[in-house]
């Protein structure tokens, strides 16, 4: 009996001793953001680690060995962003990005003033590396020194230039394209051009303002940091990204930032309820999904666009659910279903629901696509561009210019999208190849967050980009001494063996006309 309680003990000792413990930052009130840490958070518990999450959404139920602390600050600095989303549309690209980044010094400077975050900055907990969702917010990596932890970058999205600067993963300018941009990676001459100059313009604005920014927040909220602000950011273990080449194109990464695009999807599938079983299974002609995410709330188009809109859904033959979030509304076709939250993987997953109407964010796109379900794009801000540009190029999708859109270009593409079988057939050839992956998402992110934690960081990992300047890794300075030593060779050379000649003619010329004058 004794021994039979020792080596129980021993067992508990030993499953307790491999469990890490991990502190995963989510600075985003977006729903669709918090899934995605959320899935990785509850892969770490399953796989036998302690995790604190700080986020605004705690858990309803507890999960052993899942620690909240919940910030709600974040909502107060944030909800105005998001209130603003859908006019955002009207605004160009470049400020956009200017409005992005103010809205990160906003989230940054949100997090640290929060009462509970002050608190658990406080206490004197320990952890084997820190998780953080890479959203704007580069001082917050300075809890990696704080807690004296490696830091793993978790992007919610694909890898746009603040997140790769943190392993320096190249992004060629000639076939990377920004993802605020609606360009694939086949791009003319003129989308070049345009590409390298938005490129260009974030850059300045990073280094000049976004950065330098950031850099007084940490300076502000970590005293005692040691590190500077610039070495810390581009010391990243890993960088995890909501990426995978299946769904969109192949470009390069350095070893220690991994696609891990569809965590939250668990490839389990809950019943539906049953009232939107039925509106979908009673439709004879099949049905269209229509949602445009967990942040751009319908209710809030202008009444004359929601009217456009329901005119083009009711002169579809199939049955429509629109994600919409009053109870009430007014000339609402019959073959139009209402809701303010529907389980959107659980409806893609059905045979019946045809296609999907959506803003293009990468959590839905990556959902359609498992699914095998084709898409209309109406982009509004962010990836969504690009994601749309994407779904275009394979033929899995059609986009729409939300701005000028109208009901009888909505209906028929939706039309086009449903009777047009080469979409489905596209999108059903992108999830087998989605789908056969060595490992799921989950386990692959797990298993790197284990992999850089068992190795202390993992520095092997990181590329020594990260410990040059922009001159010296573009090679400004061998190509200053190469077209140096060209121009010398082709413009300078020649000229002073000119000169030179000139000279010695000029000379013989003197010469000859001292001659002359002696004789
Ligand atoms: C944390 O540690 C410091 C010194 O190491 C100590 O002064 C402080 O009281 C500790 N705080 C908590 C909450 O344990
Ligand atoms: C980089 O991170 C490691 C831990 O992963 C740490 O030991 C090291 O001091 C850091 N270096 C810099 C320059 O921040
Ligand atoms: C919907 O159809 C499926 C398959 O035919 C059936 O199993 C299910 O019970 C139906 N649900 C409802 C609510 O009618």
């Amino acid at each position: 009996m004794r021994i039979f309680t020792l080596i129980l003990g021993l067992l508990c000792s030993l499953g307790y001793s491999s469990g890490y413990n991990y502190l995963m930052v989510l600075n985003s009130a977006g729903r669709s953001h918090f899934n995605v840490g959320h899935a990785l958070a509850k892969g770490l518990v399953k796989a036998g680690h302690d995790i604190t999450v700080v986020s605004v959404y705690p858990l309803k139920k507890p999960i052993p060995g899942y620690t909240d602390v919940n910030v709600p600050n974040i909502f107060n600095v944030m909800g105005g962003d998001i209130a603003a989303l859908w006019s955002s549309i009207q605004k160009p690209v470049t400020q956009k990005l200017i409005d992005h980044y103010q809205m990160g010094f906003r989230i940054t400077r949100g997090l640290f003033e929060d009462p509970n975050f002050q608190d658990f900055l406080k206490s004197n907990q320990s952890f084997d590396a820190i998780i953080c969702e890479t959203f704007y917010n580069d001082a917050h990596y300075g809890l990696a020194e704080h807690f004296n932890a490696p830091l793993i970058g978790l992007s919610t999205g694909g890898g746009v230039t603040f997140i790769t600067d943190m392993v320096g993963s190249p992004a060629p300018a000639s076939f990377v394209p920004h993802i605020m941009l609606p360009f694939n990676d086949h791009m003319s001459l003129y989308e070049r051009l345009l590409n390298v100059a938005f490129l260009g313009y974030e850059r300045l604005l990073l280094d000049y303002y976004y950065l330098p920014n950031q850099e007084k927040l940490y300076k502000e909220f970590f005293p005692g940091n040691k590190r500077c602000f610039y070495e810390m950011r581009r010391n990243a273990s890993l960088v995890l990204i909501n990426q995978h080449v299946s769904l969109s194109f192949p470009r390069p990464y350095t070893p220690n930032m991994i696609e891990v695009g569809g965590m939250h999807i668990d490839g389990k599938l809950s019943p539906l309820p049953e009232k939107i079983e039925r509106f979908i299974n009673e439709s004879e002609h099949g049905a269209i999904y229509f949602s445009m995410g967990s942040n751009l709330k319908s209710k809030d188009l202008p009444p004359a666009k929601v009217q456009e809109i329901l005119r083009a859904l009711g002169g579809l033959k199939q049955r429509v659910l629109w994600k919409f979030e009053l109870d009430n509304l007014p000339n609402k076709p019959e073959n139009v279903y209402i809701s303010d939250w529907f389980p959107q993987t659980d409806i893609l997953a059905h045979p019946k629901v045809l296609a999907f109407v959506t803003h293009g964010g990468m959590l839905s796109t990556t959902e359609s696509i498992y699914h095998g379900k084709p898409v209309v794009g109406l982009p509004i801000f962010s990836d969504q561009f690009f994601n749309m540009a994407h779904a275009v190029q394979t033929g899995y999708g059609i986009m729409l210019d939300f701005k000028t859109l109208n009901a009888a270009d909505f209906q028929k593409a939706i039309e086009r999208i449903t009777s047009e079988l080469s979409y489905t057939k596209v999108v059903q050839g992108m999830s087998l190849r989605y789908r056969d992956q060595q490992q799921t998402p989950l386990e692959n992110a797990v298993y790197w967050v284990e992999h850089v934690t068992r190795h202390q960081g993992a520095a092997y990992l990181q590329s020594a980009a990260q410990r040059l300047n922009w001159w010296q890794y573009h090679n400004v300075d061998v190509l200053l001494i190469i077209f140096g030593v060209a121009f010398l060779l082709v413009i300078a050379l020649p000229f002073t063996i000119f000169k030179l000649l000139k000279n010695k003619l000029s000379i013989g010329e003197r010469t000859k006309s001292t001659k002359v004058k002696r004789n």
